[in-house]
């Protein structure tokens, strides 16, 4: 059973202190949720300020980004071994933010991969097509070969904590979210190159959540997909009671 994972992603938004104010608010809101694990990604500089006040509380805390070396002449750079030694658990990898504003390319998702894995942080890779791709029929051919390089060189008997999202970009913060058939479609797609890549079985069991505009009102039809372990939220997340709201919906399958 793959358990449902719904997660924050809070870009670049919130200071320590406005970070440990949504929990406050949060937590009461979704503390009798046992159906889903729960992860906020606040900015690096709220990280520490977070995992503290999050301590003792069923909510995971992890990172938006990092490099995959363990330390190194990398001005502005987190590693690792930093994220761990704070107590982060996950960390996002290759958000299409981070492809299209700062280089990040499928080679450095795959080396980003693999430091991961090697540091015992859950990974939580991200992939998905441009509108232009979709248009031009590509998709599938985009998903694949993001997994495929993403996976190049992973051993199988570490892979099982590897989470996948699958974030079309023109689904993100443009409220345009994708049809639960379109999104279906391509978790599959995504599931049958896990399976080439690595085996049929951690195929079975490895999540793949969606993201892309889920909000209050469409996380139950999304979360609801056979194919479908939950969900990673931008804008909708930044919010207290809309973030409980989706684990709410997302939950009452
Ligand atoms: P959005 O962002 O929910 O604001 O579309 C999702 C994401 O970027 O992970």
């Amino acid at each position: 059973m793959r358990k449902l994972l719904i997660a924050a992603n809070w870009k670049m938004y919130k200071t320590p202190i406005e970070s440990t104010a949504f929990l406050t608010s949060f937590y009461p809101l979704i503390k009798q949720n046992t159906q889903a694990e729960i992860l906020l990604c606040p900015a690096m500089t709220s990280l520490a300020a977070l995992i503290d006040a999050a301590r003792s509380r069923s909510v995971f805390i992890g990172a938006q980004n990092m490099h995959w070396k363990n330390e190194g002449a990398f001005t502005g750079e987190t590693s690792p071994v930093m994220l761990t030694a704070i107590g982060a658990t996950h960390v996002l990898i290759g958000h299409s933010e981070r492809r299209q504003y700062f280089n990040e390319t499928d080679t450095t998702v795959n080396l980003k991969l693999k430091a991961a894995l090697a540091h015992s942080l859950i990974p939580i890779v991200c992939v998905g097509e441009k509108l232009e791709e979709r248009e031009a029929d590509l998709t599938a051919n985009v998903l694949e070969l993001q997994t495929s390089i993403a996976l190049e060189g992973i051993d199988p008997a570490i892979a099982a904590p590897i989470v996948f999202a699958y974030e079309p970009v023109w689904a993100i913060g443009t409220g345009r979210t994708a049809t639960p058939e379109i999104a279906a479609e391509a978790h599959k797609l995504i599931r049958a190159q896990i399976a080439k890549s690595l085996t049929p079985t951690l195929a079975a069991s490895i999540r793949i959540l969606y993201g892309g505009s889920v909000k209050p009102d469409n996380a139950k039809s999304l979360c609801c997909l056979e194919d479908i372990d939950g969900a990673l939220v931008g804008g909708a997340s930044l919010d207290p009671q809309s973030f409980a709201d989706i684990v709410q919906n997302a939950t009452a399958r």
